[in-house]
């Protein structure tokens, strides 16, 4: 059985939809889901609701004997015992969560205040100029929860010996947060330089190449690059056996593209290690576990089990790994096969919403469509179904939809 024909209905492998499904707003810039009640907590942003009127189940009004039921009394209100059902039904909103208590910062000088909890990333997205909202972020990305690997997105924290990562650095109290410094500034350079000089970035999403921009990054001042390793060479090193470069070329981790499957390739020449696939194949979504850092240092690399091919490994094909790569490196064969065929473009690109047909879940798909044929589906990151992960089936299987 081939790859495709699990897209198409042979075969789901475990493919539940979100899986467990990302930490949602607690590892994004959505502070929705904290409650609000009443006006009580001011900025949770609304997971308020109001219960309807209308007749109360089991409630008389009286007796406490529901008009339909002849089983007797209802059960008495452990708050309250005298209390009448009808007096006990909610008449203002209804709390489904925790009330956060609000915490003080400064960011650049500027009070800020957000729910206990929020980490500076959330602060800079949610009440930060559009300036501070647009720090950079490589390994962060709103259905996951916060990796902590690029430092990309470092600021200063006063009293702080070192610069903190915004999108995993929690929020406190009296916290003097400085987003714009020369220090900061350098740190995000050197990051985005150093990985743009071993690693191919140009197909990382327009934000990536615009801060690549702002930040000045010349990853040419590295040299030359060193030739590309042959096919599986990065993968059979061992850690401790790595030879010093002569530093008069770049060390990079060019190597052939891997495609061992019909589905989705592997182009780890594109890959900065920011562990975002192995943890959407892992407790962020997938539950999988199908693939790995391997390695040390500069031989570190994303690998299945003992390195074998996809369709030998505890693969299941649902592309959420696909689906979180910020470089490229992890593709659709459909797109790889385009872009080499330099037949791909993404400036005529639709995307439109749909339910995936496939199952009973209500899955979001975004169809993304060039020149009349789809050529990859996602799902939105804040769908309360999906949180942006989807199985085989909604990802894969829409050959049914169109002819190639
Ligand atoms: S497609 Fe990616 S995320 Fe899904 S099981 Fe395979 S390696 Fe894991
Ligand atoms: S393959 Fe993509 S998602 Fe995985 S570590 Fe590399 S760059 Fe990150
Ligand atoms: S985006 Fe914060 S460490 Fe990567």
């Amino acid at each position: 059985m081939t790859t495709s024909d699990r897209a198409t209905g042979d075969r789901t492998g475990n493919g539940a939809p979100g899986g467990k499904g990302p930490a949602g707003p607690s590892g994004g810039s959505s502070f929705a889901g904290d409650v609000s009640v009443d006006g009580a907590n001011e900025a949770a942003g609304g997971a308020a609701i109001t219960a309807p009127s209308g007749p109360t189940p089991g409630g008389t009004g009286g007796g406490g004997v529901h008009p339909s039921s002849a089983v007797g009394p209802t059960v008495a209100d452990p708050v309250a015992p005298g209390r009448t059902p009808a007096e006990r039904l909610p008449t203002g909103p209804v709390m489904l969560g925790s009330i956060k208590r609000m915490v003080t910062l400064t960011v650049d000088g500027d009070e800020v205040r957000v729910p206990e909890g929020s980490t500076i990333l959330n602060a800079l997205h949610e009440e930060g100029t559009p300036a501070q909202a647009d720090t950079p972020t490589l390994c962060w990305a709103p259905n996951m929860d916060p990796i902590n690997a690029c430092r990309v997105c470092v600021v200063e924290v006063e009293g702080s010996r070192v610069l903190v990562p915004s999108c995993a650095r929690k929020c406190e109290d009296g916290m003097e947060v400085r987003t714009d410094t020369e220090k900061v500034r350098h740190s995000r350079k050197m990051v985005l330089e150093l990985l743009a000089s071993s690693a191919d970035m140009s197909q990382a999403s327009d934000d990536v190449q615009r801060w690549m921009g702002d930040y000045g990054v010349d990853a040419a001042r590295y040299g030359p690059p060193a030739p590309p390793s042959e096919a599986g060479e990065r993968d059979r090193r061992h850690a401790g056996h790595h030879h010093a470069p002569d530093g008069a070329v770049a060390a990079n981790v060019h190597q052939p593209v891997k495609i061992d499957n019909d589905l989705y390739v592997r182009d780890y020449s594109r890959c900065i290690m920011c562990y975002k696939c192995v943890n959407a194949c892992g407790t962020d979504a997938q539950f999988t576990f199908a693939i790995a850092a391997a390695g040390r240092g500069f031989d570190a690399r994303i690998a299945t089990e003992y390195e074998v091919e996809l369709p030998d490994s505890a693969c299941v094909y649902c592309g959420n790994c696909i689906g979180v790569c910020p470089t490229g490196a992890l593709k659709s064969v459909r797109e790889h096969d385009l872009r080499s065929d330099d037949d791909w473009h993404p400036e005529e690109e639709t995307v439109t919403t749909t339910v995936c047909s496939f199952c009973g879940v209500g899955c979001n798909l975004e169809l993304h469509v060039q020149q009349g044929s789809i050529v990859n589906v996602t799902s939105p990151a804040d769908h309360s179904v999906t949180h942006g992960h989807l199985c085989i089936k909604g990802r894969f299987g829409f050959q049914h939809v169109q002819n190639y």
